[in-house]
């Protein structure tokens, strides 16, 4: 089959990448000329584990092809994704303008015959029935346009791995031919796939992403009775976990949910919700719960700190990701800095993006241990495996104050008890 992506983000690099991999010939669009060429010559342009190689080796192929030519792209293919992106419009919405531009685009390029079109960025219910007919009224009367939903459901640090073992495939549409083609190009993938209509696959996704959302705002709501009453979270949720029926998975307590995809969505589906003429407060309060979170934890910085110098580690919003979106690490680190405390941050990938947000406001160092000297307390906002396995004793001799704030509860208590630590983590204590 030949594929066509409109998009190179997260969703559209790693799924074209991997349909290459699958044999087809796979055309990516993009609109950046320099963009385009990095992509052309192997550079993902994202730090995503696996992705690097597995472009390399398909552009070798010559089963993956880049270019900024909708005419080139699109006349050849049997399916064309949307995997453009949609951000939170300016009343928490999802600004569907790059999808709509999109479709109007490709439009007057389809070829004479069947085209399935189908969004696999998140899009609210009824939005590939918008695409149809915006390119109904843009195409040439021979081509025919038939309209699916495959919401894409790969986390960013493990894109490649979900791509080619998703526990599910959603694949909706109205057209029985539609879901032919989609099951035939999906059929290497060895889920079970889930064939629906095309709201109810719109509508999956969003499901989806607010059911975890709740998990992680629940689990930050226990912690904070756990603060107020003495309770252990990680006790509490172990146990609580334990039931099948609920399970341990994304009921880790923290610093807040980041990225662009569960703060983004949430607010969304509050948004919609409303426009529906439902009351969406059970959702606002998964979102307020999110910030609770996030304030919670600076609050602890700012009233327990023993000093205003600190070191930070961790400034993505999840491990193996260089993505700073929504990190709640950049959130809590701008208000660290309005209050006058200094930073000295370590991060493994994510440095440079932060330098292009908040540049010289913090300092940046190459190695976790270098990040602490004269720091008088260390700051842990992202779980990357190298700060699990670090070496306490290193940390209490280079830190001027023994003092952790520990936003991902990853320290055990007894060691650091054993080591005269000061600490604060989320919903558990020394
Ligand atoms: C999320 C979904 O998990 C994917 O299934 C979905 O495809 C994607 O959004 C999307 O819509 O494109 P992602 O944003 O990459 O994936 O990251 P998650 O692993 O879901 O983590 C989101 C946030 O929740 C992170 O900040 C993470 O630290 C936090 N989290 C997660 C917790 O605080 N506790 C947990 O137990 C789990």
């Amino acid at each position: 089959m030949t594929i066509t992506f409109v998009g190179h983000g997260y969703v559209g690099l790693v799924t074209a990448c991997v349909f290459a991999d699958f044999g087809n010939k796979v055309w990516v669009v993009g609109h950046t000329p320099e963009k385009i060429e990095r992509l052309k010559k192997g550079d993902p342009l994202i730090y995503e584990p696996e992705l690097r190689e597995l472009l390399v080796k398909n552009l070798k192929a010559k089963r993956l092809l880049f270019t900024l030519d909708f005419d080139q792209a699109v006349p050849e293919a049997d399916i064309v994704f949307i995997t453009v992106g949609t951000p939170t419009g300016k009343d928490g919405e999802a600004d569907l303008k790059a999808v709509f531009d999109v479709a109007q685009k490709i439009a007057p390029h389809l070829k004479k015959g069947t085209t399935v079109v189908s969004c696999k960025s998140t899009v609210p219910v009824g939005t590939n029935k918008k695409v149809e007919q915006l390119i109904n009224q843009n195409k040439a009367n021979e081509a025919r346009v038939l309209i699916a939903s495959c919401p894409e459901f790969l986390r960013e640090g493990t894109a490649v791995a979900d791509t080619f073992h998703p526990d599910r495939v959603v694949i909706g549409s109205d057209s029985p031919e539609a879901l032919k083609l989609l099951l035939a190009l999906h059929k290497p993938l060895k889920s079970e796939p889930v064939v629906t209509d095309l709201a109810s696959a719109e509508l999956i996704k969003y499901a989806a992403n607010s059911m975890l959302a709740t998990k992680v705002s629940f689990a930050n709501f226990i912690s904070l009775y756990c603060e107020k009453t003495g309770a252990d979270v990680e006790t509490v949720l172990d146990a609580v976990g334990l039931d099948k029926r609920i399970g341990r998975v994304f009921l880790n307590p923290g610093v807040g949910y980041g990225g662009s995809c569960l703060p983004k969505d949430v607010v969304a589906l509050i948004h919609t919700g409303k426009a529906l003429g439902l009351d969406a407060s059970f959702l606002e309060a998964v979102d307020a719960v999110n910030d609770l979170a996030k304030d919670n934890f600076y609050r602890k910085i700012i009233e327990h700190a023993p000093g205003k110098q600190l070191a930070v580690w961790g400034l993505s919003f999840k491990p193996e990701t260089d993505d700073i979106r929504y990190s709640p690490a950049i959130y809590i680190i701008e208000k660290l800095l309005e209050k006058g405390f200094s930073i000295t941050a370590y991060d493994p990938v994510a440095m440079d993006n932060v330098k292009r947000v908040i540049g010289d406001k913090i300092k940046y160092v190459s190695e976790p241990y270098e990040a602490l000297k004269a720091a008088d307390a260390l700051c842990v906002f992202t779980e990357w495996n190298e700060f699990k396995a670090i070496d306490l004793n290193k940390v209490k001799k280079e830190l001027k104050k023994p003092v952790i704030f520990d936003g991902r509860n990853i320290y055990q208590l007894s060691a650091l008890k054993k080591l005269g630590f000061t600490y604060f983590g989320v919903g558990r204590s020394l």
